[in-house]
């Protein structure tokens, strides 16, 4: 499938199941509530808390940008004149030889001063960071609060990164951010300790970065109709009753009578970002997409596609070609003009999603192959990004692509940004020949795909290990989100996808190991929604937790919903309505006698609404047992050989075969176009409540007793639903059935009324 549409089904995924969360701590690294978590935390008696006459030191010049950092930081809030000066202050900064990795810092404070020591320029700003985060949430607020104790601790800390990079990455080619709006996300990054940008600045659909020596490529190329992807926003903001799916007007202008969307940064614009990024310890690493990716370039300019027509191929745009010297040219002085706005050590080339078949029919391309013993357009391609990383290399820096350009032969000084999770070995392929690896697997980290209750841990318990023996882990430079920003127009949408997943990868990238703890990370992630929302940050209110879509009760039900942002309302309705802010606030737990369909959403304090959740809830009778004899472990699996998109129509194709399966799984011999249709009994060991529990890639359903319990279906990326049925002591005949076109997931897991998961060898036979 085209990678565009997977993403597109991935953003408009939604689902719900239960999680528990549990609120405990007992050491001082957790009951800081920073994130994310510190190495070693202790806590003594008393505070230091800021006042009129608080200073703060800088101990050499290099600190000066952030001392007045931290002074902008804690001005404006308190309403104090927090000023700054060379040498001591009651908060003083110094860079020393803290041990550790780049990045390390010590932070001391007693009730008379603070002093922050990084072993370098961003391990200065990391202890600036938690120091920010310990003291009130109010902090954040640019206009000043009265009645607040500006705060923090007595406390040691001690706290070092586990990785060099912990990035995020911005398309604004798809659609536009303001210079604003990039120093907006440059200020949550900051905030928890990112600091890698990567700027996505050019692709098909917008060429955002002024080069001078090619005024077209923004002059034109920043510029365009509305596409498709617009489209799907406004019709979203329309159906969907969502503003931040408009496309913002300021993004818009009329030209001979056409509505062109779009916008860039001029090279001035550039720098303030990148100056910004610098003070915060963030290095800003730019993209030019190439040889793909390139509409906006090759469609304004001569001589740099194969040929003069130039468009969309099968899956992708027409490539530059690298036969012409003419666009290695243009390539080049891009490249040459480009990286001197950018003061970092890395630039990214791309080299992503590449269409080959303009080469294979371009004469110039086949003379380049020939000419350089190429025997394939993957070579070619290699070709290509080795010039360009000559390129790059003359300028002093290092280069960065995403994962294709392992293919063909990579160079041995890139380095490789691996994306494709279904491209499982790049970071064995790559760290075997000596290559350093970012990791960015889509599955995980594309910050675009629709954010459910697995997301989050998904996260933070990634192996980021990825299985390689310890001799390759240096290799391992770090972890990345990606926000692509197909149908993502505004900011608003922009942080609601990426926050509060920005803080678990921030987690993840920073804290080591030893310190990490799901449940404890939540902890402290509730506390950081306060501070957010007076920063005027959107964010994705987590799910509720508590219900199924289908909950079950016999004699009366009891609706427990919770909300792990302790920040947001809870309001709901019984009629099918939509809840507004004129609903009923869910307070208590109410109790339902009759079946009753509840509809929920959560609003933020200012009012603004987050997903609504629709469950049922059902008075149910034990569902009588099945009587059985000669039944023998196990379910009985047929595997149709299907490519639709709807259980229904599975029995319909083809059978291939028939297996026993021990659960509801895929069986082994199951490959490619996959139907399957799963039956058998569960055997239940009491009269009793059941949960079941159905995740699956492509689509599911689950029948129990003839009545569908779970509908899971349609084509999509990993969803999991949870629900109930009331059954009796015994046998009761199920059916599952199940889609996917090209290796998926399958899994049901079942709960018993104590919540205690019931094993698959134990409950399962088939006649
Ligand atoms: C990518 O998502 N095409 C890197
Ligand atoms: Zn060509």
């Amino acid at each position: 499938m085209k990678f565009q549409a997977v993403r597109q089904l991935y953003a408009l995924c939604a689902i719900g199941a239960a999680l528990t969360c549990s609120c405990s701590s007992g050491n001082a690294e957790s009951d800081l509530s920073i994130v994310p978590v510190p190495e070693s935390a202790t806590l003594h008696s008393g505070n230091f808390t800021i006042t009129q006459g608080t200073t703060i030191g800088y101990a050499d010049d290099t600190l000066l940008p952030a001392a007045q950092y931290l002074s902008s930081l804690l001005s404006p809030a308190t309403g104090l004149d927090i000023t700054v000066q060379k040498g001591d202050g009651s908060i003083t900064l110094a860079i020393d030889s803290i041990a550790g990795p780049e990045g390390a810092y010590t932070l001391k404070a007693t009730p008379k001063n603070i002093s922050i020591i990084g072993n370098s320029y961003g391990g200065v700003i990391a202890g600036i960071e938690s120091m920010r985060q310990m003291l009130p949430a109010e902090i954040e607020s640019r206009t000043p609060v009265d009645s607040i104790d500006w705060t923090i601790p007595a406390v040691d800390i001690s706290d070092a990164p586990r990785f060099a990079w912990r990035g995020i990455m911005l398309d604004v080619s798809r659609h536009f951010y303001t210079k604003q709006e990039v120093m907006n996300l440059l200020e949550v990054m900051a905030l928890y300790k990112m600091n890698r940008f990567h700027w996505h600045l050019t692709d098909d659909q917008g060429w955002r970065v002024e080069i001078k020596k090619y005024p077209l490529l923004t002059g034109k190329g920043a510029w365009r109709k509305f596409n498709s992807q617009d489209r799907d926003c406004i019709y979203r903001a329309r159906t969907q009753k969502n503003p931040d799916f408009e496309l913002p007007v300021e993004k818009l202008r009329i030209v001979d009578g056409d509505t062109l969307y779009g916008g860039y940064y001029t090279q001035a614009d550039i720098r303030e970002i990148v100056d910004f990024a610098t003070v915060r310890g963030i290095e800003v690493i730019p993209e030019i997409d190439m040889p793909g990716h390139m509409l906006a370039a090759v469609s304004n300019y001569n001589g740099v596609a194969c040929f003069d027509e130039t468009g969309w191929g099968k899956s992708f745009s027409s490539p530059v070609c690298p036969g012409k010297d003419s666009a290695m040219e243009f390539c080049r002085n891009v490249y040459d003009e480009l990286i001197d706005l950018f003061p970092g050590r890395y630039i990214h080339i791309g080299g992503d999603e590449v269409e080959k078949k303009n080469w294979k029919k371009c004469p110039d391309c086949q003379k380049r192959m020939r000419d350089n013993n190429l025997s394939t357009e993957e070579e070619l391609q290699s070709w290509f990004i080795h010039r360009m990383e000559a390129v790059i290399n003359a300028k002093g820096k290092q280069m960065i692509g995403w994962d294709e350009i392992i293919e063909g032969g990579l160079s041995p000084t890139a380095t490789v940004m691996w994306w494709r999770s279904w491209s499982a070995d790049a970071p064995a392929r790559a760290t075997a020949l000596g290559n350093d690896v970012i990791l960015t697997p889509n599955a995980q980290f594309y910050l675009d795909y629709a954010e459910d209750q697995n997301s989050i841990p998904n996260i933070y318990n990634f192996d980021t290990t990825c299985g390689l023996p310890d001799s390759l882990q240096s290799h391992i430079l770090g972890v990345q989100g990606n926000v692509w920003c197909e149908w993502i127009p505004s900011e608003a949408r922009m942080q609601y996808m990426a926050i509060p997943r920005l803080l678990a990868i921030a987690e993840l990238g920073w804290s080591n190991p030893s310190k990490k703890d799901i449940t404890e990370f939540r902890n402290r992630l509730a506390a950081q929604f306060h501070r957010l929302n007076i920063m005027g940050i959107n964010y994705h209110i987590p799910s509720l937790e508590g219900i199924h879509t289908l909950n079950a009760f016999t004699d009366q039900g009891t609706v427990t919903v919770t909300c792990p942002d302790p920040t947001a309302h809870i309001r709901y309705t019984t009629d099918g309505t939509e809840p507004t802010l004129q609903s009923p606030l869910y307070t208590g737990t109410p109790t339902v006698t009759e079946s009753t369909d509840f509809t929920f959403r959560t609003f933020r304090p200012d009012g603004k609404p987050g997903d609504i959740i629709h469950t049922r809830f059902v008075k149910d009778t034990f569902t009588p047992a099945t009587e059985l004899s000669n039944a023998t472990p196990g379910l009985s699996a047929a595997w149709h050989e299907f490519t639709g998109n709807k259980c229904a129509l599975i029995t319909e194709a083809p059978l291939n075969g028939t297996y026993v399966t021990e659960g509801v799984d895929i069986p082994a011999e199951a490959k490619g176009n996959i139907g399957l249709v799963i039956t058998g009994y569960i055997t239940v060991p009491n009269d009793g409540i059941y949960t079941f529990d159905l995740l699956s890639d492509d689509g599911s359903i689950l029948n129990i007793d003839g009545m569908t319990i779970l509908d899971n279906d349609g084509p999509h990326a990993p969803v999991e639903i949870t629900g109930q049925k009331a059954l009796a002591k015994g046998a009761h005949p199920i059916e599952v059935r199940y889609f996917d076109q090209n290796g998926g997931t399958l899994k049901l897991r079942v709960f018993g009324p104590d919540g205690s998961e019931l094993p698959a060898a134990q409950i399962y036979s088939h006649l």
